[in-house]
Parts: structure tokens; sequence; C-alpha cells
């Protein structure tokens, strides 16, 4: 592996040493496209050897390497012809024919993962092997979801105005079901909360075991109103875990939510469909998904401020311990970006 990028501070954030998604798998191409992680503008494209991160901006003359395009497994910059394999080295400037560029002349190139059907990017290596945010064993540093159904959906990117921390305290959020998603997710005649508890896993992360909820449309298959059981895990700062649980012989869902902080107040998410539901297309998945969200979205973006409160300042409820647990984890965990 080719040395990660060094064009982060010199003292690496937390979250400058973590995995981050910024895209959807399939949507990196031999096409360049550019994307944005923590304020560090990302050029993404596909050499042979898998997908290529790199700051996009080109060593000569600051160009953005994204308007360029791949030729021979080497990214093109669009100024002058420079051309960068897929471990940023610099191969070619056709201005001077036989000349071999040095080390120098690289572009700054980031550590990039292919999982869950998203790549991810970290900015920095840690300066101790093993010692990356969250680390629990695998390479992300994330739980393992081999146990979630082989059925995957993946909806996104939904870029939002709000920082990545609202974004999934709201997806850990119960009680505005039943008014952003009256008649969907919750119902106004049942707008309470049954007490839950919340535990933590050996490593610190919020969860609730079991929280019952009625749901006059629970699922895009949902014929009708529904007693579900959920169960919610947080698996990283910006990752949560939720598994609906139906009447016994109906569909099995589980969702998680991929947030990339682009930066301290602007997120793009991806949720990802884990289900044992034979009989719903992809498209009527996908619509009632997107229709979800599409509630959400204006009141996300609604809120201020749009870091995350993690020390005080917004009144809490008897409704909100996760919200309460998620805020401490995220404290706990050292987190900076996202939060105030
Ligand atoms: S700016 Fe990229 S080759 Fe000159
Ligand atoms: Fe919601």
């Amino acid at each position: 592996m080719t040395p990660a990028g060094t064009a982060v501070a010199a003292t690496p954030s937390r979250e400058a040493q973590a995995w981050w998604p910024v895209a959807l798998a399939a949507d990196v191409t031999r096409q360049p496209a550019p994307a944005t992680l923590l304020g560090q503008e990302l050029v993404l494209w596909r050499s042979e050897s898998g997908a290529v991160a790199m700051a996009d901006q080109c060593p000569h003359r600051g160009a953005r390497l994204s308007l360029g395009q791949v030729h021979n497994d080497t990214l093109q910059c669009p100024y002058h012809g420079w051309r960068f394999g897929s471990g940023g080295e610099c191969v070619s400037i056709p201005a001077v024919p036989g000349f071999t560029p040095p080390a120098s002349h690289s572009a700054c190139r980031y550590d990039t993962q292919e999982a869950h059907g998203l790549v991810w990017v970290r900015l920095t290596r840690p300066a101790t092997p093993g010692t990356s945010a969250g680390a629990t064993g695998n390479a992300l540093g994330l739980p393992g979801l081999d146990h979630l159904p082989a059925r995957r959906l993946i909806y996104g990117p939904f870029d939002v105005a709000t920082s990545a921390p609202r974004a999934v305290e709201n997806f850990l959020d119960t009680s505005h079901f039943a008014f952003v998603h009256q008649g969907w997710l919750g119902d106004a005649a049942h707008p309470e909360v049954p007490h839950y508890e919340v535990t933590h896993t050996a490593d610190g992360r919020p969860v609730i075991e079991d929280y019952r909820a009625w749901q006059p449309r629970a699922a895009a298959s949902a014929a009708g109103g529904d007693w579900v059981h959920y169960r919610y895990e947080v698996l990283s700062p910006y990752a949560a875990l939720l598994s609906k649980h139906g009447q016994a012989g109906g569909p099995q869902d589980h969702y998680t939510i991929w947030a990339c902080p682009s930066g301290p107040e602007h997120c793009r998410l991806w949720f990802a469909q884990y289900t044992t539901d034979t009989e719903s297309t992809d498209d009527a998945l996908r619509d009632f998904q997107i229709a979800i969200f599409a509630q959400d979205q204006p009141v996300l973006e609604s809120q201020r401020p749009r870091r995350l409160p993690i020390s005080g300042g917004e009144a809490m409820s008897a409704a909100d311990r996760l919200s309460v647990a998620y805020r401490r984890y995220l404290k706990a965990s050292g987190i900076t970006v996202g939060v105030c």
C-alpha cells in the first residue's frame, strides 16, 4: 500500500484516522467523480486494482483532477496532461518526454476499502496500527454485518444540510414518528414512547434491545398496521443499525444509516436495507424508503444549530434516553466534527 495522503493537519483528528463512506462502489468508475470528506475535496476513480481516492487538486498547478480522464489505468489531469497511477505516483509529463517524474510530483492519494456496497476512505493513518477509531477487529473498525439477510438494497446518496450526528440521531429517534411520519411509521393517536432500556456493547456503543411500537405502515409490504419490535444499535459515531421484527412469518427488515461527514454542517447519507422480503420489488422498497426520508429531510435541515450539542444546551425528555446515550457516546469517543 502506498503512503496515505498528507493534506490533513499535522495533528490528525480522530475523524481523520477513521474510515468513512464516500460513494456507492458502483458509482466509482473509470469516469472520475468528485466527493468531499471532512472538508477535503477528493477525486474518486476506478483503476484495475480497485477504487482510488486522491486529493482533487493536481500537484502541478492545482487544477481539479476530477475534470480529467482515465487512460491506460492512470488519471490524466485536464490542464497539462500529467498522468498519475493508482498509488498517486506521477508517471508522465507530456511536455517533457522521457522525463521520469520524482516522488515530489505525486498526487496526494488516500487509503481506500470497499465494503457494504460502498467505498470507504481515511484521510490519514493512525500513528499506532490497530488504534483506528472505534476499532472492533475488522478492517473498518465496525461490527460485522454478516448475520443480516442477503437481499440488500442501498438508497442514496442523500446530500443533507446538517451534520452527520444530527442525521444519525434522527435515525435513532422514535418520538418523531407520530408527527413526521404520520400514517407511515407513526400514528397521531399514539404519540407516546413506551419505556425502553438503553444498554451498551462491551466497547461502549448504545443499544436498545427491544423497543415496541405500533406502526400504521411499517414496511413497503405492509397492508395495515402492526406491532413492531425494533432493535437499535449504534455501530460507530456516524452509523447505526435498526432491526425491525414484525409478526411471525412477516418480513424481517434491517436498516443501516451510513453518514459521511462531508463537512461539519453537511453530510452525505446512504441507507442500506437488508430484508427477508422476497415479494416486494426493488422499486417498491426504494420508493417507500425515499418517501420516508423525504419526510425527514426538511425537518433535519431546519434544526439549529446544525452541529449536535453534546455538552448540554437542548432540552431532553424521558423519551430521549437513546439520544442522551448517543451524545454521551460521541463525547466519550472524542468526536469533534459535527458537534458543539
Ligand atoms: S495543473 Fe495538472 S498538469 Fe498542470
Ligand atoms: Fe424519520
